[in-house]
């Protein structure tokens, strides 16, 4: 191609990109056959891990910190008021080293445990079944436990459950009567190990479709949860090949969800700093971050080849943002402070989540207290909120509400020559009428506009709560708790049923429409 040629090409990409930018135009489209968002995709994850549990949700109940049978009563409020769903225990990596008959009966007999993945810390055992299934029903959230198949038997797996489980006389209802709880909890999700491909044994995919069917045959549900959820250890992030083997190995009818693990990394051997972070890191971190999109996808269209009824969940049991620990802080413990680059992350991630609510029907962000993306963060009697919490309770308003699916063209994000979409969104429609559109703008320079047509969606008035900050490196501290929180967004205008939004650059808004 001859020079001039070059030029008229060069200024016509860069017209088409301009034009994009001027302003995205979303479709919403009100398709009555289009899927319900399971409240399930905003569950969260607690493993005993650094100070999730121990220092984290449990403080003992000889705490001077106010707590319910030894759990920070701040903690069980601040997810209330998230609307916690579900809440996934206890790995993780953890779960397959985790006997739970050591976790149960007079706390001063308990065994100790040594936990070999997370800090070599030896724990004393306290925070147990019953604090846990216990403590969800404190939060009204749904109990996700976490089955050890790893180092555990089928038996010890089996036992659990009716432990849990069983209102009838038996061994492991007797043995629950006797540790103080009469009614059983009805647990209704189980899940089958924990990365089978790694930390949970090292497994192949087909060694471990055979340990999953053998688990699976004696977990009964005892006749009394309206059946209980199974749920496979799933693939390491692209690994598709492990959903196929599972999907085509395990017969439907034993298998209620398989899981997916991907984290928003950019190296695994050098992840960069929490808040120390360059533009550039943000753009890897958003990169890795939006392969979910793909993710989701590609397992969804091999998990239809086998189920096209779409009866199995994906279950997106562990995402998040994952960096070099905070300096000073135990290794092992997985401490990292949360700015906006992970509000904008948890934004476009949940977004993806609710696109694609045909199949993903629960995800469990990592994890819920001080370790990877915590939503909360404490330290000793104090306790805060992380952008990520105040970006997961606007986005409360979408659990159990009607999916209206969006078509548009996302403009681009471009660093360093590599482009992602700078523009994520999604829309439901609640059980009041009410309208909700969400969007990140992920572009960490530029804002972008962006103009929706909403004169079909029943509903008039808007209004929108924001979250932004002067820098993408801030974030809420112990000494500046609020320094960023929701605030009320005025860049928009209602032209005769044509909102025209004005996006500023790293930002998460929801608008409510009545
Ligand atoms: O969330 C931290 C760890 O990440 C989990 O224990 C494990 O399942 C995953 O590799």
């Amino acid at each position: 191609m001859k020079k001039p040629f070059l030029l008229l090409f060069a200024v016509l990409c860069l017209q088409t990109v301009s034009a994009q930018k001027e302003a995205v135009t979303i479709a919403i489209k009100n398709d009555a056959s289009a899927p319900t968002i399971n409240k399930n995709i905003y569950g969260h994850f607690a493993e005993h891990l650094g100070h999730c549990i121990y220092g984290g949700f449990f403080v003992g109940d000889t705490s001077k910190i106010p707590n319910t049978n030894g759990v920070r009563n701040d903690i069980v409020q601040a997810l209330k008021d998230l609307k916690i769903p579900n809440l996934r225990w206890p790995g993780g990596c953890f779960a397959d080293t985790y006997h739970w008959k050591d976790g149960i009966g007079p706390k001063e007999q308990r065994p100790t445990i040594v936990n070999q993945w997370w800090g070599g810390v030896t724990e004393d055992n306290s925070f147990g079944t019953h604090d846990f299934l216990n403590m969800c029903e404190l939060l009204g959230a749904e109990p996700y436990l976490s089955g050890n198949v790893g180092s555990g038997t089928v038996q010890e797996l089996a036992d659990w459950v009716q432990y849990a489980n069983f209102g009838g006389k038996s061994p492991m209802s007797d043995l629950r009567r006797k540790n103080g709880r009469t009614e059983p909890w009805k647990v209704k999700y189980w899940g089958i190990g924990n990365e089978a491909w790694g930390c949970g044994g090292n497994m192949t995919a087909d060694y471990y479709a055979d340990e999953y069917k053998k688990f699976a045959t004696f977990m009964s549900d005892w006749g009394n949860t309206g059946g209980i959820t199974r749920i496979a250890s799933g693939a390491n992030s692209s690994d598709y090949n492990w959903t196929e083997v599972l999907m085509k190995n395990i017969p439907l009818s034993m298998l209620g969800g398989v899981g997916v693990h991907h984290y928003a990394v950019i190296n695994w051997e050098k992840k960069g700093s929490d808040v120390d972070f360059t533009e550039k890191e943000y753009f890897l971190t958003m990169q890795s971050a939006l392969k979910m999109e793909e993710l989701v996808t590609k397992h969804a269209a091999v998990m239809d080849k086998y189920d096209p009824e779409k009866k199995v969940a994906m279950i997106v049991d562990e995402w998040g943002g994952w960096y070099d620990v905070q300096k000073g802080t135990n290794p092992g413990f997985l401490y990292q402070q949360n700015t906006m680059r992970d509000a904008v992350l948890a934004g476009a991630t949940l977004n993806i989540f609710n696109n694609h609510a045909d199949r993903v029907r629960m995800a469990n962000l990592a994890q819920c207290v001080n370790v990877l993306q915590a939503v909360i963060l404490t330290d000793k009697a104090k306790m805060i909120t992380t952008p990520t919490y105040h970006v997961m309770k606007m986005y409360s308003v979408h659990q159990d509400a009607k999916l209206l699916p969006v078509d548009f063209k996302s403009p681009l994000y471009t660093f360093d020559g590599k482009s992602i979409p700078a523009v994520s969104a999604s829309v439901s429609k609640d059980q009041k009428g009410l309208v909700h559109i969400s969007l990140v703008n992920v572009d960490a320079v530029n804002k972008n506009k962006i103009e929706i047509d909403v004169k079909d969606l029943g509903v008039k008035n808007f209004t929108g709560s924001i979250i932004t900050s002067s820098k993408l490196q801030d974030y809420n501290s112990f000494e500046n708790p609020n320094k960023i929180v929701p605030v009320a967004f005025k860049g928009f205008e209602n032209k005769k049923g044509k909102l025209e939004i004005t996006l500023p650059p790293y930002s998460v808004l929801v608008l409510e429409g009545k």
